[in-house]
């Protein structure tokens, strides 16, 4: 069985500053991996949320691997701006770029940068478009929900698609997010993935007892 990597996700500490210092304070705390800030641009997906202005401040308050996953259309207009933020991992939307050779550059330019980069796959797209991009990439991100929300149920088509990146390359990062609790998770870990992204199931529980329980370390 593979480490299992868990990143509370800042979605449901919405965009009060001080709420996000909170929340990061409380699962750093309790022993998750990971910070996953979720940056919506209210374009690419409906709704808005925190973005690179809020990285510093809370950089200063944390020492976890930030992982931003940018929901964001106009890639290109902001990247310098997360290259430049605290973010470690910079995942970006297959699904935001004309060409294939457009989403490589962006690739190229983050790993240039020294910070993983991670290229996210929603939940519609055929998994088969990540052959062309892996050598490009450090993470896979397989969104088991649609993005753009959280508290959205968990998609069972992802345990295929996750086997399926899994049986291209052993050593990729593979992350899930979206409904991802104990059970899913587990799901999840036993198709081959590492990260799991949590919100809700975090969030709306007592934080140590989730973030143990998605490590698989129940009662
Ligand atoms: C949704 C975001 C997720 C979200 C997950 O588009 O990318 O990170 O916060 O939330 P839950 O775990 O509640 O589904
Ligand atoms: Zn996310």
């Amino acid at each position: 069985m593979r480490k299992v990597v868990v990143a509370a996700s800042s979605l449901p500490a919405g965009r009060n500053m001080s709420a996000q210092i909170e929340f990061l304070n409380r699962i750093e705390n309790y022993g998750a991996d990971v910070y996953h800030l979720d940056v919506m641009d209210g374009e690419y997906v409906k709704y808005k949320t925190i973005d690179f202005t809020y990285f510093e401040q809370l950089r200063e308050k944390s020492a976890l691997l930030f992982d931003a996953h940018l929901m964001v259309k106009n890639v290109e207009k902001v990247i310098d701006k997360y290259i430049k933020s605290p973010a470690n991992i910079i995942t970006v939307h297959y699904e935001v770029f004309e060409t294939p050779e457009a989403l490589i550059k962006i690739l190229k330019k983050i790993r240039k940068h020294k910070k993983l980069a991670g290229l996210a796959i929603d939940l519609d797209t055929d998994i088969k478009v990540v052959d062309q991009f892996l050598k490009y990439t450090d993470m896979i991100l397989i969104m088991t929900v649609k993005a753009g929300k959280g508290g959205q149920s968990f998609n069972q088509d992802a345990v295929k698609k996750i086997k399926y990146v899994r049986s291209l390359n052993s050593e990729i990062l593979i992350e899930v997010d979206g409904g991802i609790n104990d059970k899913t998770g587990a799901t999840c870990v036993k198709a081959g993935a590492d990260i799991l992204v949590s919100g809700n199931y975090i969030y709306n529980n007592d934080a140590y007892e989730a973030i143990q329980s998605l490590k698989g370390k129940n009662g």
